[in-house]
């Protein structure tokens, strides 16, 4: 069956970005001239999925408007010509449907997973986590489904990590049977060095056949006191095969101050109409 919907869990507190995520979801949160999650939502086009379901919270209802119509600002950019502006404005919500749900108390990944169950049904479903920004020539989604098409189970998005970041990550133990892709044997949230299996670290975007619903019922609080996903998959490995996928392309973190600052530069550098000038402003900053 062919995967048709992206779970979007958006309802975390944010809390690393504090002060500005009190009144702003880290997802609204620019990278160069859009929000973090109109990259995810551009990958989901590029992966050919259409159907987006966003799991929201309190404090998150700026991520329903930006992508509904703004009829004030349609009117205004046709009086004044701007038909780029327009298209801008309006192209993602006529691709994609939105759904949304809440989840209304802040208890796990894992968690926000499950209040979409019912939105997804029986069928594969991908997740993005919008806040893993990455940087890839083929979309990282796109690279997933590929494999997916091959294997049939549930696919994980893996990255070899440093040492010191191996306790921040469920990290796979896994036998390589394809280059880059490993057949997985066993999951650990956030291990300490000497405990982890691996340095490949689970970043955010998933291929979860619905037989995980079963599993996240049953899952109890675990590492931070939270319903953890990574322990649902580690349940779900009873029963069928999981498998990862060592990805090509560069994340950066955009829950983390530093890392959302690179992703800005590297991304700006990118972009024809800004690469000149901020080339120029790099190379005479004056410190
Ligand atoms: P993170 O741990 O990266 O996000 O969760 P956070 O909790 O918002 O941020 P910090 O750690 O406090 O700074 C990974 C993803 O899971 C979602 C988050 O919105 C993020 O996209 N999430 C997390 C939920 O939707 N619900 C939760 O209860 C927890």
């Amino acid at each position: 069956m062919k995967v048709n919907k992206a779970v979007f869990p958006a309802a975390g507190l944010g809390t690393r970005l504090l002060p500005i995520t009190k009144a702003i979801p880290k997802e609204m949160l620019i990278l160069v001239d859009k929000p973090l999650i109109q990259y995810g939502v551009e990958e989901c086009i590029e992966s050919d999925i259409q159907d987006i379901i966003i799991i929201t919270g309190r404090g998150k209802t700026a991520i329903e408007d930006y992508f509904d119509r703004s009829i004030e600002h349609e009117v205004l950019l046709k009086e004044k010509g701007k038909h780029d502006l327009l298209k801008s404005v309006n192209d993602i919500a006529s691709m994609i449907n939105f759904s949304y749900t809440r989840q209304k108390e802040a208890l796990g990944l894992g968690h926000a997973i499950l209040c979409a169950q019912n939105l997804i049904g029986d069928e594969p479903f991908s997740i993005i986590l919008s806040d893993d920004i990455i940087d890839a020539k083929v979309p990282v989604m796109k690279q997933m489904i590929e494999i997916y098409k091959k294997y049939r189970y549930s696919i994980l998005a893996v990255q070899k990590v440093k040492d010191e970041d191996i306790s921040k990550y469920g990290i796979i133990k896994g036998i390589e049977i394809e280059k880059g892709i490993y057949k997985i044997e066993d999951l650990v949230e956030k291990p300490g060095l000497e405990e982890a299996p691996s340095n490949l670290a689970i970043i955010g975007r998933y291929i979860l056949t619905p037989r995980i619903f079963d599993f996240l019922k049953e899952t109890k609080p675990g590492k931070g006191g939270e319903i953890q996903l990574t322990d649902a998959i580690k349940s779900l490995l009873s029963i069928q095969p999981v498998y990862a996928l060592e990805f090509e392309g560069t994340r950066y973190d955009g829950g983390n101050k530093l890392e959302l600052l690179e992703a800005q530069i590297t991304f700006g550098l990118k972009n024809e109409e800004l690469k000149k000038g901020l080339l120029n402003f790099i190379q005479n900053i004056n410190l």
